[in-house]
C-alpha cells in the first residue's frame, strides 16, 4: 500500500531523513538558503556557487552529510520558474507535460541515492504565507490551490517514477529496490490531506492494475482475475462480487462471449463487481439506482486464435487484459475513497486460444442481443466479448456504460502511446470523459462512428461482420460495439496504445485509471440528492 505522509515543516536543519529533496527556484533561492542556520548557509552557498547552481530546470547538487544539517543527504534540485504551468491548471495536458517529466527526474535522482526515507521540501515561497506566489512565479492561481495542485503533480511523479514490477527473478533483491517512504514537508491542512488521500488511492489502484497487467498469462489466468474480484469484495464492505460461470453464461446465450474462450484450457467466466457507494438516498430503491457500468477487456492472452498472430510480437498479448485490470484498479480506488456513487465492473475475461473447438473465420454466431455476427477474424475477439457484456449490462439501467479495451492495433497507429481514443453515442458523456482526461492529464481524443462508417461491417449472411476490410480499424471496432449499446449512454475507450508501452521494464501504465477516477469523482460530488 502506498502511503505518503505530510509533516509540519520543522526547521530545515532538523529534518532527519536519509535524503532531503529540496526543490529550488531561481527567484527564491537566496530566501530559501537564508532559512538554514547561519553556519550552514556559508557552506551551502559556496557549494552552489562552485557548481554554478542557479535553480534552473533539472540542475541538481547532491550534498553528503552537510555540516550543520541533520539529514544524511541533501539533493538540491532546480525547478526553474515553472513558467509553462506553475498554475498547474490541469486544463491542458501538454502544458503540464514538462513539469511532470521534471518531477519524475527529481525523484529518480533522489531514488538513485538508495535512501529509504525521502523528505520533500517545496520551493521556498510555498512555505511562506506572506509571500504571494504570483510575485515569484508567473502563475495565476491563488497560493492554496497551487500548493494542492503542485503536491498532486509531485505525487503522481513520485508514484510513477517509483513503480517497479517485482517480477519473477530468482534473486529478487538484486533487481528490485525497496520503495522509499516519502514525507512532504507541509502542514497537514484539510485540503492537503484530502489531496493526499486521493493521490494515495489512485496510486494504489494504478499499482494493482499495472502489476496485474505485467503478470504473464500462465499466472494471470481468467480465474486469477476472478479471484481479484473476490478479493476486492473481501477488502471493502461496499463491494460484492459474483462470478458468472460457463453454464450460467450458456444459459444467458452469451454466445459471442463464449466463442472467444472455446479453445481455452480454462472454463469461461465473467466476474461482475458491485460497488454500492451511494449514500444520499435512504430508500432501498435508491441504493442501486443508475450505476456507472465499467466493462474491461480481460483477454489474458490473445494468440489471435485461428487467425493466428505473427510470432514476433505475440508475447505482448499478455497485456490484453489491461482493460479488466483498469476496472479492478479504478473500483478499488473508488472504494478506498468511499465515492458516493454506484459502480458495476464487468471483467470480460477469456483466453483467445487455438484448438479443434476454436471458433473460426466464417462462423456465424447469435449474440446475447440476438443479433448475428459473421466472424471475419478470430483475432477481433475483444469486441465479441464486449458486445455481449454490453447487452448484458442493460438490465442495470445504467446512467452510463464505459468499456475499456486494448481493442485495435489501429489505435496505436492513430494516436501512438500518448492518448486513448473515445467513441460514444452520447455527446455529454464524450465531453465529460474528454474533460476528465484533461483534468487528470490522462487524455482521450474523440473519433466518429457515423453511419457512413458502419458500412464496413456489412455481411451477406449475418447482421454484421466482426471486422471490416480496408476500413479504419479503430473506428470499425467502435461501430461494431455501438450496435450493442443502443439503449443507454455508452462510450468506448480504445487503450491499445496507452495501457502499455513495449520495450520498457515497467511497460504497463495504469491508464486510463486517472481519467476514470476523475470522471467518477466528478459524478459523485455533483449528485447531492436524487
Ligand atoms: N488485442 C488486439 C489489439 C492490440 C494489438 C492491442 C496490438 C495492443 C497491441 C486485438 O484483439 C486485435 O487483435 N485486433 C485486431 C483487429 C483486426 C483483426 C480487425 C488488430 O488490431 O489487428
Ligand atoms: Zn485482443
Ligand atoms: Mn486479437
Amino acid at each position: 500500500m502506498n502511503s505518503v505522509t505530510l509533516a509540519l515543516p520543522s526547521e530545515l536543519h532538523e529534518i532527519d531523513s536519509e535524503c532531503v529533496l529540496w526543490l529550488c527556484a531561481p527567484a527564491d533561492i537566496n530566501a530559501a538558503i537564508s532559512t538554514l542556520p547561519v553556519s550552514s548557509q556559508v557552506f551551502v552557498k559556496q557549494v552552489l556557487d562552485d557548481e554554478a547552481f542557479t535553480g534552473a530546470e533539472g540542475q541538481s547538487v547532491l550534498l553528503h552529510r552537510p555540516v550543520g544539517l541533520a539529514a544524511k543527504r541533501w539533493l538540491i534540485f532546480g525547478v526553474g520558474d515553472l513558467k509553462h504551468d506553475i498554475a498547474l491548471s490541469f486544463d491542458h495536458h501538454s502544458a503540464n507535460h514538462g513539469t511532470r517529466q521534471l518531477f519524475v527526474e527529481a525523484f529518480k535522482r533522489a531514488l538513485s541515492s538508495h535512501s529509504s526515507t525521502i523528505t520533500l521540501v517545496l520551493p521556498y515561497h510555498f512555505s511562506q504565507p506572506s509571500v504571494n506566489s504570483e510575485q515569484v512565479f508567473a502563475g495565476k492561481n491563488k497560493k492554496k490551490t497551487t500548493e494542492e495542485m503542485l503536491i498532486s503533480q509531485l505525487l503522481r511523479a513520485f508514484y510513477f517514477g517509483c513503480y517497479q514490477f517485482k517480477g519473477y527473478k530468482s534473486s529478487p533483491h538484486l533487481s528490485s529496490k525497496e520503495e522509499p517512504a516519502l514525507t512532504i514537508s507541509a502542514p497537514p491542512t484539510q485540503p492537503l490531506l484530502t489531496c493526499l488521500k486521493y493521490e494515495n488511492s489512485l496510486a494504489n489502484g494504478m499499482q494493482l492494475a499495472r502489476d496485474l497487467s505485467h503478470m504473464p498469462a500462465n499466472i494471470c489466468t481468467p480465474m486469477y482475475l476472478a479471484e481479484q474480484a473476490t478479493r476486492l469484495a473481501s477488502n471493502f464492505s461496499a463491494i460484492t462480487s459474483e462470478i458468472i460461470n460457463q453454464s450460467a453464461l450458456e444459459a444467458l446465450s452469451m454466445n459471442a462471449y463464449l466463442a472467444v474462450n472455446r479453445a481455452s484450457a480454462f472454463p469461461a467466466s465473467m466476474p461482475v463487481i458491485h460497488y454500492s457507494g451511494r449514500r444520499d438516498g435512504n430508500n432501498e430503491d435508491d441504493k442501486n439506482a443508475h450505476p456507472v457500468v465499467l466493462i474491461g477487456k480481460g483477454v489474458t492472452f490473445d494468440s489471435g486464435g485461428v487467425s493466428l498472430k505473427r510470432g514476433s510480437d505475440m508475447h505482448h498479448m499478455i497485456y490484453d487484459m489491461a482493460g479488466a485490470a483498469c476496472v479492478l484498479g479504478v473500483i478499488s480506488a473508488a472504494a478506498e475513497l468511499g465515492l458516493n456513487i454506484n459502480i458495476i465492473g464487468i471483467l470480460a475475461t477469456a483466453e483467445n486460444s487455438i484448438g479443434g473447438n476454436a471458433y473460426r473465420p466464417g462462423d456465424i454466431i447469435t449474440t446475447h442481443s440476438k443479433q448475428t455476427v459473421e466472424i471475419i477474424s478470430t483475432d477481433a475477439e475483444g469486441r465479441m466479448l464486449i458486445c455481449d457484456a454490453l447487452s448484458y449490462s442493460e438490465q442495470f439501467s445504467p446512467q452510463s456504460i464505459i468499456d475499456i479495451a486494448t481493442l485495435t492495433g489501429a489505435a496505436i497507429t492513430a494516436l501512438g502511446h500518448k492518448c486513448s481514443s473515445v467513441m460514444s453515442n452520447s455527446r455529454p458523456l464524450e465531453q465529460a470523459l474528454i474533460k476528465a482526461g484533461e483534468e487528470s492529464q490522462d487524455p482521450v481524443w474523440p473519433f466518429p462512428i457515423w453511419p457512413e462508417y458502419q458500412e464496413a461491417i456489412a455481411s451477406s449472411h449475418a447482421d454484421m461482420a466482426n471486422a471490416g476490410k480496408n476500413s479504419p480499424g479503430m473506428i470499425t471496432a467502435g461501430c461494431f460495439l455501438s450496435r450493442f449499446s443502443q439503449g443507454f449512454p455508452w462510450a468506448h475507450l480504445d487503450v491499445a496504445g496507452t495501457a502499455f508501452k513495449h520495450g520498457t521494464a515497467n511497460s504497463a501504465t495504469g491508464r486510463p485509471i486517472p481519467l476514470l477516477l476523475t470522471y467518477l469523482q466528478r459524478l459523485a460530488s455533483s449528485r447531492k440528492s436524487s
